[in-house]
């Protein structure tokens, strides 16, 4: 049986509100907008195959251990961890893994709320026909003159981080899961309807293998360190996101069986993304171009120039500020609950305290697109720092301390008792990946951030 503590921040009130949530969390922008992109840039196929492979040797597991520390520790992630630790006589340092965790949530946030914005600006403009008959070359004028007005961006920065902010004040229970119990399903149905629409008015043939025939000429061991950053940014791990909506789960729901339902969803998304996009890249002739590029100009050039291309544009873009909306929530929700059982203050002040240090960080990336572009710090702007430094050095960091802190360190009997493996075989497999397998894993990644290309395989 597992141990009976229970959040004071109350529970899922079912399993499918739990699943709904993380994969709210999990599915974002880096499904729907960074998937299509770096995987256009990777070679298609191969890329998506290691992707996959990346998702279920090291997501997965790191998953199970960051969801155990949250539902065992029933509080905030630093506190979480400080209590674990106790109980199992191990440094009290671990609980630096909260620390970072709080820490990298506030600074993906704070740039993740601005690409939020460029969506809520794209929809209105698609709404509104503004982007009808658009081509390539006005596209990119309407997107450079977006980016390069401070008051815009600060605008729809501002707005997004106030819906945020609003429903993550109103709780667990009436804010946050009510919120995603809606949103969820609806996402689905959109991105859906969506491919639908491409595979009859793009090219959906070229598409589909494009992501699914593996072309491995183009693979090389960077690939692989991509594809597995990018498993960690999409299923929201290293950071405590998870573990602090592993600590609103009853005891009685089992958290392997959960993690690999909400990594497979979070992967259909990113594969119908996927799908959704390519056929109509490909049928209107374009590039798959850079990152915002691909989204912001690409797409909107091509729904300009199809039927029905205003109505299915405009509720890709909605599609896009719901999956960003309940990832910022997830983003912001462990900075919150430290401040509330640190500081005893209430819900709505915390959530008001963490977004504005978010919004206020969040200026810098906004001045980086414009008045700011020549302020460099290591030869990055201050939104290229921000990301580098979350996704490449942060949330590794989190992923591997993480992982060896429960398969190292967690006395087993005590995890058994929580993750209830029953099959031998399986757990034996959950162990060796997250003991072995995940932490030399992330090993590489960070190697590879910190640019020591480990070319093992020249
Ligand atoms: N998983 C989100 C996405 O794919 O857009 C981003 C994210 C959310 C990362 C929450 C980390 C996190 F804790």
């Amino acid at each position: 049986m597992a141990i009976n503590r229970t959040s004071s921040h109350g529970e899922w009130s079912s399993r499918t509100a739990f699943i709904l949530a993380a994969t709210g969390s999990a599915v974002g922008l880096g499904n729907i907008w960074k998937f299509p992109y770096i995987t256009g840039e990777n070679g298609g196929g191969a890329f998506v195959l290691i992707y996959i492979l990346c998702v279920i040797f090291i997501g997965i597991p790191i998953m199970l251990a960051e969801v155990y520390l949250g539902k065992r520790g029933r509080l905030n992630p630093i506190a979480s961890i400080k209590y674990i630790s106790e109980k199992e006589n191990r440094s009290r340092n671990w609980q630096v893994i909260g620390l970072i965790g709080i820490l990298a949530g506030i600074l993906i946030l704070s740039y993740y709320a601005v690409i939020a914005g460029w969506t809520m600006a794209y929809s209105v403009r698609t709404a509104f026909g503004t982007l009808n008959n658009i081509d390539a070359v006005g596209a990119a004028t309407m997107f450079e003159n977006l980016i390069s007005d401070p008051e815009r961006l600060l605008a729809w920065h501002t707005i997004f981080m106030i819906i945020t902010t609003v429903v993550v004040a109103r709780g667990v229970k009436s804010g946050l899961e009510s919120a995603v119990v809606r949103l969820m399903p609806a996402l689905l149905v959109l991105l859906l309807a969506l491919v639908i629409f491409s595979s009859i008015e793009g090219k959906f043939y070229d598409g589909l293998r494009f992501m699914l025939y593996p072309d491995f000429s183009q693979v090389t061991w960077k690939t692989v360190l991509i594809a597995m950053g990018q498993a960690f940014f999409s299923l929201s791990l290293g950071m405590g996101a998870l573990m602090v909506y592993g600590s609103y789960l009853s005891s009685d729901i089992s958290i392997p069986q959960t993690c690999v339902i909400i990594a497979l969803l979070d992967t259909i998304v990113a594969l119908l993304a996927g799908l959704a996009i390519f056929p109509i890249v490909l049928s209107s002739g374009l590039e798959m171009t850079q990152g915002p590029g691909l989204i912001f100009q690409t797409l909107t050039v091509a729904f300009a120039t199809m039927p029905g291309g205003q109505l299915f544009g405009t509720l890709f873009f909605i599609l896009l500020i719901f999956a960003a909306w309940t990832s910022s929530i997830s983003l912001i929700e462990p900075m919150i609950i430290w401040l509330i059982e640190k500081y005893n203050i209430t819900r709505i002040r915390a959530a008001t305290i963490a977004a504005t240090f978010a919004w206020l960080i969040g200026i810098g990336t906004i001045l980086s697109f414009n008045i700011g572009a020549e302020i460099k710090i290591f030869n990055m702007t201050i939104f290229e720092l921000l990301d580098y430094l979350t996704s490449n050095i942060l949330l590794p960091m989190g992923g591997i301390m993480i992982t060896i802190f429960v398969g190292w360190l967690v006395a087993k009997e005590n995890i058994d008792v929580e993750l209830e493996i029953k099959s031998n075989i399986l757990r034996f497999i959950w162990y060796f990946s997250a003991r072995i397998i995940a932490p030399i894993a992330v090993i590489f990644v960070m190697l590879n951030a910190l640019g020591l290309n480990l070319n093992i395989f020249s």
